[in-house]
């Protein structure tokens, strides 16, 4: 459930019903102090001052408006005019009750967009770095939240597959197969490219037939073609393994890369010259954009096709958003790719609307995040200044891992280690990640992503485990338990709230890309959930209070996993 949803629009239509504009907004929010009710809505000052009234008087036609029975106990104008809300506690009670017999924790599907997300997108030839990382694991939680709010999620992996630089690998390809090169040798792409490359700057001959190719694959010749291709799923396999690695719910089936769109470009630049938006400049086509001013203060030039006739990044990225709307039928268009491309972003996206590809209701939103960097505060690299791989980076997660579980548990058995060390590495490099606002930069720091105090990855399977080990330790059957929750305690009332706010932050992390807003909610219910269990005695209590508190425990362990779950982080039961 989302109380704040429910609320506004309860609010919202007492607004209206006194005076206020039909779109009108209540501004629900969550209280910041217990003094002040559970929520408050703050948009009555605002409402009033347009309507020319006083916000206290508004504020009680409001009042004598609302019908909140059974919701609420309290209301109560503040201030100038903000409204207080008590919830009722019974209330609470009877949702926590549904949140717990309910599969979803009793969540209302209540958004069912089309939503387009283009995230991870790698380059082909190239291995996935740590760059890639961000993109891969902030869209995937995202993806996993859109999904559970009941969206129509359609994942388009952009991968880089297409280019200038596909001729220059095609020929070494070829030169790889003549001289028998091993599979072995292709599944270091890295070098793959790096040779290619050499041969291609030092090699007049090499050079000359990647040339032809770069041709001969745009034309459409089946060699060319098939080369490519080789090339293509060479690099995707390897990056499957790594989404496998990572928990990440991409698979080859949601490759849409930039090749995709290539057959579209033609059409779609001699379109923006039909229409005068773009223009002959030295023999390319330029679209001048008024929005963005050059460094002498005029408008900015976007080519959208070079004088040798190839397409740009930002036509395909133009002819991305179009598809999107037109042939995917979405609502919405989100991109994660890091900040240093989102004047690139924003520019082919307002060339989009400005040649009217897309109406104004469909958004287009890039979710853009800063750079991972060392503990130097300079962007992350290894020891000898080389970009990182994704690959080794993971590895070291799990060597470090396994040394901090053999220290803890040294109880497990081998399989049980397994699991726990894999679900904490993972988590770890994950939740570090996952758990900053996106758009900062942030510090990849192995001791603090690994320890087990703090907003971490191993501080939250571990508050998860040991709720679990309350019902293993006394031999309770969570999904027994008899009686209604009871909110007699302060602890267990603030719990039960909390509880229930958990589809608010998933449905904001839905709607602004963020889902370190869900690692926050969820670090604030282990800490809630500790000082509830702390104060409120479980197995030694009455029996009825016993069963209720066994409930909120319950309910708290679920909202624990599923959120976890959300993450793409995964829970082990025993660590
Ligand atoms: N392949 C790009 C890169 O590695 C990211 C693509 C992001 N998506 C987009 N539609 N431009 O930087």
């Amino acid at each position: 459930m989302n109380i704040q949803h429910i609320l506004s629009e309860k609010i919202k239509q007492a607004m209206i019903a006194a005076g206020a504009e039909q779109n009108v907004e209540a501004l629900v929010r969550q209280s910041g102090k217990p003094q002040f009710g559970d929520y408050q809505a703050n948009g009555i000052m605002g409402a009033a001052k347009k309507l020319g009234c006083n916000p206290r008087e508004f504020a009680q036609k409001v009042l004598d408006n609302l019908n909140l029975e059974g919701i609420v106990e309290k209301l109560e104008i503040a201030g100038p005019g903000f409204i207080n809300i008590f919830l009722s506690g019974e209330w609470l009670a009877n949702n926590a009750e549904q949140a717990l017999n309910s599969e979803k924790l009793g969540i209302q599907l209540s958004q069912t967009q089309t939503v387009v997300v283009d995230y991870s997108s790698p380059n082909v030839a190239k291995e996935m770095h740590v760059g890639h990382l961000r993109s891969t694991i902030i869209g995937d939680g995202v993806v996993r939240a859109l999904e559970f709010l009941g969206n129509n999620v359609i994942r388009a992996n952009h991968v880089g597959d297409w280019g200038t630089q596909f001729g220059m690998l095609i020929a070494y390809l070829e030169k790889m197969e003549n001289e028998h090169a091993s599979e072995m040798e292709l599944s270091d792409l890295e070098a793959f490219y790096r040779a290619a490359k050499e041969h291609y700057d030092s090699d007049a001959e090499f050079a000359e037939k990647a040339r032809n190719y770069v041709v001969k694959l745009q034309s459409g010749d089946e060699y060319c073609h098939t080369m490519w291709q080789k090339l293509v799923k060479i690099t995707m396999v390897q990056n499957q393994h790594n989404y496998q690695r990572l928990n990440v719910t991409l698979t080859e089936n949601d490759v849409m890369g930039e090749s995709l769109y290539n057959p579209m470009l033609p059409a779609i630049v001699a379109d923006l010259q039909a229409q005068g938006l773009a223009v002959e400049d030295e023999g390319a086509l330029v679209v001048y954009l008024d929005e963005f001013k050059n460094k002498d203060g005029d408008p900015m030039g976007v080519i959208v096709q070079k004088k040798d006739g190839g397409f740009l990044y930002t036509t395909t990225d133009i002819a991305a958003a179009k598809y999107r709307y037109e042939t995917l039928k979405a609502d919405r268009a989100l991109v994660f790719s890091d900040t240093r491309q989102s004047q690139h972003m924003q520019q082919a996206w307002l060339i989009t609307r400005k040649a009217g590809y897309v109406p104004d209701s469909f958004s287009l939103e890039h979710h853009n995040f800063g750079m991972m960097l060392g503990k130097d505060g300079k962007p992350f690299k290894t020891r000898t200044g080389g970009t990182v791989k994704l690959a080794d980076l993971l590895d070291e997660a799990v060597e470090r891992a396994e040394k901090l579980i053999a220290e803890k548990n040294p109880n497990l058995t081998a399989c049980e280690k397994q699991a726990v060390v894999e679900a904490v590495a993972i988590g770890a490099v994950k939740y570090s990640d996952l758990s900053k606002n996106r758009t900062t930069d942030y510090v990849f720091d192995w001791d603090n992503m690994l320890s087990f105090e703090g907003n971490t990855a191993p501080y939250m399977q571990y508050a998860y485990t040991r709720i679990r080990s309350i019902f293993s330790k006394a031999g309770i059957n969570p999904t027994q338990l008899s009686g209604n929750i009871l909110l007699n305690e302060e602890k267990e009332r603030t719990l039960a709230l909390k509880l229930l706010q958990f589809e608010e932050s998933v449905t904001t992390v839905a709607k602004e890309g963020t889902p370190h807003v869900l690692c926050q909610y969820l670090y604030e219910l282990a800490g809630i959930f500790s000082s509830f269990y702390e104060a409120c005695p479980i197995l030694n209590a009455e029996e009825s209070i016993k069963q209720s508190r066994l409930k909120l425990a319950s309910l708290t362990a679920d909202t624990l996993k599923q959120g976890l779950d959300l993450l793409g982080i995964k829970t082990v039961e025993k660590m």
